[in-house]
């Protein structure tokens, strides 16, 4: 790490120390749109400021664009994955609605030492989830804490639904953060919800309100559903709203920002917001041209590119603010505490963490492959034979050699 060490008492500080984002190949553009719903790029770059977007593969998920992020924002901070203490997901779009899509990414990250859940809080998600992990590392709980935002929203998307369609994009974005001494990184944040404006964006099939049935997937409910207009007026009115008061909670004045990374929802939602807070355009970080809406992912995904575009350097005052689903709102208000540009690690720290990952991958599949081997040879839990009888002598040696060895 760049700074110091947080002592493991005392005042702790949490600060960005990695990151990392990822994409699918796979782009589409507004072109290609014209071809699947009636719509036209000057429609598209007119109402929203979005040029193309990536969309996931077949073989591509939620977690693995997750864990392509992850791997990048480990190596950037030069740690292993077993320093992970806990693995945030943010997201709206999980591999399964059970098990948590972070646990994937615990386990394929080999990160042995780290609890893992998930964070559904739309695309203010990402927000939502680095306020937790601040607090979890300012706590003393963890040293460092994987924070993502993963989204694959092309899979809740009605492709014949041109007011929702043309907005969404699938990617990744994750830091790491971690303990410091130095009074800098995520120094404030707010969170917010109005629920009375849920069903203003939503998904309302396939939950336990509507569950999955033939006439639910007949009728679309499974896909994304969005009143444009009231969401357009509520992001208008909570992302300057957000920024200010994250801003006075940092102690901070506005003209002191030096970049405010918005969630990238409509180039006309930010425009407003820079009207209403009065603040030079270049002070906005945007990439919605490229990405679209990629919800939970869309911060971090322009955290990671305004770093590379060197927009990001010590000491700056950030803004990252974002609305969404819920409805929610959440803003985080932080110092830059890493030195930017960073240096590349030497060759062999690098070639340590990859053969780490790769060494996850054997890890993962020993676990399986052990489990799958024992409920083999044991068969099914409860039986009475002697295969029954052994399972039970050897599961309960099992468990006081565990004991033994923890105690
Ligand atoms: N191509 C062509 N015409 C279209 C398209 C399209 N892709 N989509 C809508 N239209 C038409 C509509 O049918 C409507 O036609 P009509 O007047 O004949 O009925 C016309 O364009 C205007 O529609 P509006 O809804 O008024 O368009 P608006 O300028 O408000 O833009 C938009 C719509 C882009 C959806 C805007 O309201 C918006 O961005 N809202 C916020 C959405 C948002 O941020 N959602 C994400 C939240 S974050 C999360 O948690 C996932």
């Amino acid at each position: 790490m760049n700074t110091r060490e947080a002592p493991a008492l005392g005042v702790r500080y949490a600060q960005i120390t990695g990151w990392g984002m990822a994409v699918p190949e796979k782009v589409l553009t507004n072109d290609d749109l014209t071809r699947i719903v009636e719509t036209t790029d000057e429609w598209i770059v007119g109402h929203t400021g979005i040029r193309q977007r990536h969309v996931a593969g077949e073989k591509e998920s939620t977690s693995t664009l997750a864990v392509r992020a992850a791997r990048q924002a480990l190596l950037v901070a030069d740690i292993a994955p077993a320093q992970i203490g806990l693995v945030i997901v943010a997201t709206l779009t999980p591999d399964y609605p059970f098990p948590a899509t972070s646990s994937l990414v615990q386990d394929a990250l080999g990160a042995s030492n780290a609890g893992a859940f998930d964070l559904a809080a739309g695309c203010s998600g990402f927000i939502y989830a680095l306020s937790v992990a601040t607090d979890v590392v300012r706590s003393g709980s963890c040293q460092h804490v994987l924070v993502i935002g993963a989204e694959t929203l092309s899979r809740v998307v009605d492709w014949t639904d041109r007011n929702t369609c043309v907005l969404f994009g699938d990617g990744a974005g994750a830091v790491v953060v971690s303990a410091c001494a130095e009074r800098c990184g995520v120094l404030a944040s707010v969170l917010g919800s109005d629920g009375s404006g849920g069903e203003l964006l939503i998904v309302p099939g396939g939950g336990s309100r509507l569950p999955t049935t033939h006439e639910t997937v007949s009728s679309g409910s499974h896909f994304a559903k969005m009143n444009g207009r009231e969401v357009f007026r509520f992001a208008t009115t909570m992302m300057p709203k957000a920024t200010e008061q994250v801003t006075a909670k940092a102690g901070w004045q506005t003209a002191d920002l030096a970049l405010i990374i918005p969630h990238q929802a409509n180039l006309r939602i930010i425009d407003s917001a820079i009207k209403r807070l009065g603040l030079p355009h270049d002070r906005f970080f945007i990439n919605i041209d490229r990405y679209g809406n990629t919800s939970a992912a869309s911060i971090p995904i322009a955290l990671c590119e305004a770093i590379a575009a060197g927009k990001v350097n010590t000491g700056d005052k950030l803004v990252l603010v974002g609305f969404g689903a819920g409805l929610t709102w959440a803003a985080a208000a932080i110092e830059w505490g890493m030195p930017l540009p960073t240096r590349p690690r030497p060759w062999f720290r690098r070639s340590w963490t990859s053969f780490l990952f790769w060494w996850a991958g054997i890890r993962s599949l020993s676990l399986r492959s052990e489990r799958h081997a024992y409920n083999w040879v044991m068969g099914p839990v409860g039986k009475d034979d002697w295969r029954g009888k052994l399972r039970k002598r050897v599961d309960r040696l099992r468990s006081d050699v565990k004991n033994k060895l923890k105690g």
